[in-house]
């Protein structure tokens, strides 16, 4: 059975801090006439990868997506908040440029790093693996809602670099989205396929249902792809953390079937990994070759941002990976607000 598709705008979430406050008092009224009066706020000490600049940041793109309930849609175009958003991507893309480290341009290319990320260590040691081994239903529905963000918009962040790609990876790339997006069916489309899982492990399956009770490391990695893929000077990146994520989907997602098994899950739970550990096998190959590798032939001088890409994406799983672990051995919660 498919739940309806959740079509509402969401809620301002609550603030976080400074930042947030300020941002979220601001959408709260119209957007000025003067596109260019400047939205301020002291960000000399703030911590990029914190809750606070996480979910202001959050709040500016989720404009391009949904909007908000009750927010002036205008404030998508808005001069003035486009320049405060640009200085948290300032700070945010400095900060995980510090975290990838330098990019080898000899050794370092695109190609090597798909391999490396194909070649999965058995004896791995994050979430995944620990929900397939030993993890218990509540750290099972924690995990949902921490990917509720990212799943219950899957294939949007990434679409937004269909127009700067062009001939095969273009083809290509258009192909694996047809696929996220259902291949022409509503009740296939992946975000509605998580839909159905979130309500099937009794959780809210609302679009950002879980806003506000995700921590800073959730925040960050859909922020990742958001920034990536809104600006076209990151189109390599945007199309490396492409790659990166469908390359890692399939065996992440055997483990997580496995670990859904095991705790006797509901159907609709197992179905969307099911449905990710075949189909990504394919786009895993498709991306690869057809993607990426005709990317980097048809511009060479993209390929160490294809690895910057690839490479964050794995920083801001590590960094939300660290939280979970982190949460879980000390036998607390890893949402900023319990489950009941
Ligand atoms: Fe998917
Ligand atoms: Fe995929």
């Amino acid at each position: 059975m498919s739940t309806l598709p959740v079509l509402a705008q969401p809620g301002l979430p609550y603030a976080q801090g400074p930042i947030s406050a300020e941002v979220i008092e601001r959408l709260g009224g119209r957007a000025p006439h003067n596109h260019l009066e400047p939205v301020w706020v002291p960000l000399r000490d703030a911590d990029p990868f914190g809750l606070d600049v996480q979910l202001a940041l959050y709040i500016c793109y989720e404009l391009h997506y949904r909007g908000f309930a009750g927010v002036d849609a205008d404030w998508e175009w808005n001069a003035g908040l486009l320049h405060l958003r640009s200085q948290f991507e300032r700070i945010f893309l400095a900060a995980v440029r510090r975290e990838v480290g330098s990019i080898d341009p000899e050794a370092d290319t695109a190609e090597r790093e798909m391999a490396r990320l194909s070649t999965e260590p058995a004896d791995g040691s994050g979430p995944s693996y620990h929900l397939r081994d030993a993890g218990t239903w509540t750290q099972m529905r924690e995990y949902f809602i921490h990917r509720s963000l990212y799943h219950l918009k899957e294939g949007d962040p990434h679409a937004w670099l269909i127009p700067r790609l062009g001939g095969q990876a273009k083809a290509a790339f258009v192909a694996v989205e047809f696929d996220e997006y259902g291949a022409g069916s509503a009740a296939r489309v992946h975000q509605q396929l998580f839909a159905d899982l979130m309500a099937a492990a009794d959780l809210d399956p609302s679009y950002l249902g879980y806003l506000d009770a995700v921590p800073a490391e959730s925040l960050a990695i859909v922020n990742l792809m958001s920034m990536f893929g809104l600006h076209r000077r990151l189109r390599g990146a945007a199309a490396g953390h492409f790659a990166a994520t469908e390359i890692t989907s399939s065996p992440g997602s055997q483990r997580m079937v496995t670990a859904l098994q095991r705790l006797d899950a509901p159907e609709a739970c197992v179905r969307f990994y099911r449905e990710h550990v075949e189909a990504d096998a394919v786009h895993e190959q498709v991306v690869r070759h057809d993607v990426v590798g005709d990317l980097v032939q048809r511009e060479p001088g993209l390929d160490a941002d294809v690895v910057f890409g690839m490479r964050a994406f794995g920083v801001m799983e590590d960094r939300l990976a660290n939280h979970l672990m982190t949460c879980w051995r000390d036998g607390r919660s890893s949402l900023c607000r319990p489950l009941p």
